[in-house]
């Protein structure tokens, strides 16, 4: 995991030194179990697999079955699965997205075409779906079809105000508790069930993930503006030219004259930055403070897992949630 810095309580390495022998459990079993009967599918999924990837999700829902308890074989299995939708996620969003880059490779759309990747991205999803009715737990099967529907709808929502500057703060705040922080509460809470906690345990986890997750996207959208693109491993200024305004530009335009405005509508409008250029849109950003309130605003819903965490009794595990919320908020990829 490209996440870290050294001198804390736990650092990336230390997390995953943790769980080290789940995780890699965890990716054998993906291996094993994106085989499929059509060298397209197999193709797409080993594809993305071996591309890399942070497998946060994994490390969510491994960490929080162990901060309860030992969900086993569960646990394993369940980490699979959450890698697999989220996967499959990608794989329709980079196709809706038109996106030509992800994990530092091709995208799949354009390795294998849009029809390929949408039944690909189908047969991912099936799949662990296939994988999690294992558990037999109807509880289970809710939080992941809910999780599921929750993310679609945020793809929708984002479709529809596509190219749209009247985007407000609650309007965004609620796609990204959608399409990004449901899927992590999903996880925190999924580690919890299959380690047998208790409701209150379990609801407190997702909230905690939660506020990760939400922290985790503004972070997203604050390094499509800032990040170097080769650590990022995806193009830089791509939510204003795929015509999705993100918070710093949301903030930013608080303060904008009228000018300032055309040039992000401009920006929306064709989709490219060939009128105006990036740097214009970044510096816009920056100095009308939308960056920087972003992140506070990131750091604030970090700080709110962080709480939400410490409810828990110390432990290792306990130790290694709380770092993740610093890990996220100062990833640089
Ligand atoms: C990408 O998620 C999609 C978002 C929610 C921003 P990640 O940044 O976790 O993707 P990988 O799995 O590490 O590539
Ligand atoms: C991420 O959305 C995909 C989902 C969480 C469903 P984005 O379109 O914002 O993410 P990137 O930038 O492609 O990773
Ligand atoms: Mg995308
Ligand atoms: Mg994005």
């Amino acid at each position: 995991m490209a996440l870290g810095k050294a001198g804390r309580a736990s650092t990336a390495g230390e997390i995953i030194a943790l769980i080290g022998d789940e995780l890699a459990q965890v990716e054998e079993y993906l291996r094993e179990e994106s085989e499929a009967p059509v060298e397209a599918i197999t193709a797409i999924g080993r594809y993305l697999h071996a591309s890399g990837g942070k497998r946060l999700r994994p490390v969510l829902l491994l960490l929080s079955s162990r901060l309860i308890g030992d969900g086993g074989a569960s646990a394993i299995r369940l980490a699979a699965v959450v890698e697999l939708i989220h996967t499959a996620t990608l794989v329709h969003d980079d196709v809706i997205d038109g996106a030509d880059t992800r994990r530092g490779r091709p995208s799949p759309n354009v390795k294998w075409g849009n029809h390929r990747s949408v039944l690909a991205g189908d047969w991912l999803y099936m799949k662990a779906f296939q994988i999690a009715l294992r558990e037999a737990n109807f509880h289970i099967l809710d939080l992941l079809i809910a999780v599921t529907q929750l993310m679609v709808e945020g793809e929708l929502i984002q479709l529809e105000r596509l190219g749209s500057i009247r985007v407000s703060e609650s309007d965004y705040l609620d796609l990204v508790s959608r399409k990004t922080a449901a899927l992590f509460s999903a996880c925190a809470r999924l580690g919890a069930v299959c380690a047998g906690a208790t409701e209150r345990d379990e609801q407190r986890l997702g909230e905690y993930a939660w506020n990760l997750g939400m922290a985790f996207q503004l972070v997203d959208d604050v390094l499509d503006f800032t990040a170097a693109e080769e650590v990022l491993g995806k193009p830089v200024g791509s939510d204003l030219r795929e015509g999705k305004l993100t918070l710093p530009l949301i903030y930013a335009l608080e303060h904008a004259s009228p000018a300032d405005r055309v040039m992000v509508e401009t920006v929306l409008a064709d989709r490219s930055y060939e009128r105006v250029p990036f740097r214009a849109v970044l510096e816009l950003a920056e100095s009308l403070g939308g960056i920087r309130r972003a992140r506070l605003r990131a750091e604030e819903f970090a700080e709110t897992a962080r709480r939400m965490i410490e409810q828990f009794p110390p432990s290792p595990y306990q130790r290694a949630l709380s770092a993740l919320t610093e890990l996220v908020v100062e990833r640089e990829s």
